[in-house]
């Protein structure tokens, strides 16, 4: 999981690479590099730490030229160090690779090129490469590339330059994302369009094991037959704006505000008053969705926490069974899957590899896969049957927020559009939840108005080492999420709890001064909620409340009541969320910390 670049154009290479790799930082930000040919020799500037370190290398040791490759790491193989970055060479230095993915057979790679006399110096996976590409190297860096990568397993994108096949840049992807951007007389390669934005929105997106020869004179695509294959651009049409902070502090408290635009943008043309859910993405008949024995939802963190409420959804709505897995459990736990199961996965990246390793398991057995992704043309998206784009906008904060209520946007659709299919509401039943969807965005931009309130809390709380959620049916869900962003955001220890569950274990941790916070929306449960927040306030915790505007009842025995607008229950985590994502970014704002970019933390997973 990391982020590369490549540069060949009338620019300088290494202005435009840095460039390209702050846009890309939040992929990881262990260690950069980059490397650029200048006068017979390929110029390698690398370091450990963020980009800025590198920044500061280059003022001291600069490289300049036309063309060039970047990188920014998060370590899979070998700690963080100035040997592990990228790019790496071949021993004669006339090769240099830059990588993203983990190359799973390097060991035996390795052994073999050392026995062929070459030598390495990290720790990492990628060194192979530049040296295997140097071994099938015969004067065209294209098929050294395709022979170097037939003796690869498991996933990269790469960017290759070389000194004796010159001015130009190889790229091919396997498994993990890699787009060629077209300018005016300039070409680049990058791992997502942010890199490149400033520069041109024509873009090309690689599928796997398509490799890309960009010269100065053009680029040519080409299958690993080395057979020439067509490829078409794509106009990027979402703003350079967008990717930027726009006024705010940090990417995460932007990406909040931009909620009630997300929950927009994912619902246009899709949910309409009066008329029935469009998802012209997704193809599934009634006669199909009644063939289905099971449908499982499958995901990683809050791709995960967004499935929970989508189980609850189809399952009330639709009336069909749902079961809900994280990706990294349901893959091993050998699960019945056939061509009569329908498999949700969700992911914003559309890179996760659990998730996509369950999408591909579960085609190969059979079963329809639809997609939620934010990402188009990410891998899951290519991959399944049916796709549901939650058109967020680029989420850069490590931390999903916009991502994750969009998400939820997909998943009430997906059930309406079931229960429209299958008949089991009716018209007059399904119009109240789409009206009720339609007044969200305005009802998110309410609840984010009372960020003075929920940050007066945040600072009470900074300095505990832990803090606990509760909530009933779809406030549990609500409680999983919260106590996810909380953990990531400031380190502090927190866990979520069904507060049926509280009295079987949990309540023993309640003391003077313990935290709890508490979703209450779901209506059916409330008063069961309020006897749930006396066990605690009764042993002295310190009590945060959200709870509908109508729900006054709390208010006199809770330290801080946060009132959201009504709404239907099943949509209620939509605005629940919302003062819990507030809360977890005022406290690590409080904290000091790297709000954007937890330490970690990779906002795209692509390893196991
Ligand atoms: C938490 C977070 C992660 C991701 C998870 C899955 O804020 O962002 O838990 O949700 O890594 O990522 P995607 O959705 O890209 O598959």
């Amino acid at each position: 999981m990391c982020g590369i670049v490549g540069y060949l154009g009338g620019k300088d290479a290494t202005d435009v690479l840095v460039h390209g790799l702050s846009k890309l930082e939040y992929r990881g930000y262990d260690s950069a590099g980059i490397a650029v040919p200048e006068d017979g020799k390929i110029t390698i500037v690398k370091t450990k730490g963020r980009l800025k370190n590198l920044a500061e290398k280059l003022e001291t040791e600069p490289a300049h030229g036309h063309l060039g490759i970047g990188h920014t790491r998060w370590a899979t193989h070998g700690e963080p160090s100035d040997v592990n970055s990228h790019p790496h060479c071949s021993n004669n230095d006339r090769i240099s690779v830059v990588h993203n993915g983990i190359i799973e057979n390097y060991m035996e790679i390795k052994s073999w090129l050392a026995d062929k006399g070459y030598t390495f110096l990290s720790e990492t996976d990628t060194e192979v490469i530049p040296n295997l590409v140097d071994h099938y190297f015969d004067g065209c860096l294209l098929e050294a590339v395709i022979n170097a990568t037939q003796r690869l397993k498991g996933s990269y994108a790469l960017g290759v330059i070389s000194l004796d096949d010159p001015d130009k840049i190889i790229a091919v992807r396997k498994d993990s994302p890699l787009i060629i951007g077209l300018g005016e007389n300039e070409s680049f390669i990058a791992s997502d369009v942010p890199a490149i934005l400033n520069y041109t929105r024509e873009v090309v997106y690689l599928d796997d094991m398509e490799f890309a020869e960009i010269t100065g004179s053009g680029i040519k695509y080409y299958n690993a037959n080395l057979e020439p294959v067509e490829k078409s651009a794509t106009t990027i049409t979402w703003n350079a704006d967008s990717a930027e902070k726009g006024g705010f502090d940090h990417f995460t408290i932007k990406e909040i505000h931009e909620q009630p635009k997300a929950l927009r943008d994912t619902m246009t043309s899709r949910i309409v008053a009066g008329q029935k859910v469009k998802l012209d993405d997704i193809t599934i008949t009634k006669e199909m969705l009644e063939s289905y024995s099971r449908i499982y939802i499958v995901a990683c963190g809050t791709a995960y926490n967004a499935g929970v409420v989508g189980k609850t959804a189809i399952e009330s709505l639709a009336k069909i069974p749902v079961e809900v897995d994280v990706a990294s459990e349901f893959r091993y736990r050998d699960p019945i899957i056939d061509s009569r199961t329908l498999l949700i996965v969700i992911s914003q990246s559309g890179e996760t590899a659990d998730t996509l390793a369950v999408l591909r398991d579960s085609k190969k057995k059979g079963a329809r896969v639809i997609a939620i992704t934010n990402v188009v043309g990410s891998s899951v998206a290519r991959e399944a049957t049916d796709v549901f784009y939650t058109w967020a906008g680029p989420e850069i904060g490590v931390a999903s927020t916009k991502a994750y209520l969009t998400m939820l946007i997909a998943v009430y659709t997906i059930a309406l559009h079931f229960a429209e299919l299958l008949g089991t509401m009716t018209d007059e039943e399904t119009d109240v939840i789409k009206k009720e969807m339609l007044l969200l965005p305005d009802k998110v931009s309410k609840v984010i108005e009372q960020k003075e309130n929920i940050q007066k809390f945040a600072l009470k709380i900074h300095g505990e080492k832990d803090v606990f959620f509760i909530g009933r049916g779809l406030d549990y869900a609500v409680a999983i999420e919260a106590a996810l962003k909380l953990k990531e955001l400031t380190y502090i220890h927190a866990d979520a709890y069904p507060g049926g569950e509280l009295k079987h274990g949990p309540i023993a941790l309640i003391e003077k001064n313990t935290s709890v916070l508490a979703s209450l929306t779901q209506r059916s449960l409330m008063d069961k909620m309020h006897s749930n927040l006396k066990e605690v306030t009764s042993r002295g915790a310190k009590v945060m409340v959200v709870t509908y505007e109508s729900n006054k009842t709390v208010d006199s025995f809770v330290d801080t009541a946060v009132h959201i607008p009504e709404t239907i229950d099943l949509l209620a985590p939509v605005l629940a969320v919302v003062p819990m994502q507030l809360l977890s970014y005022y406290v690590c704002s409080f904290k000091g910390l790297d709000v954007d970019k937890p330490r970690n933390l990779a906002k795209s997973v692509t390893v196991e």
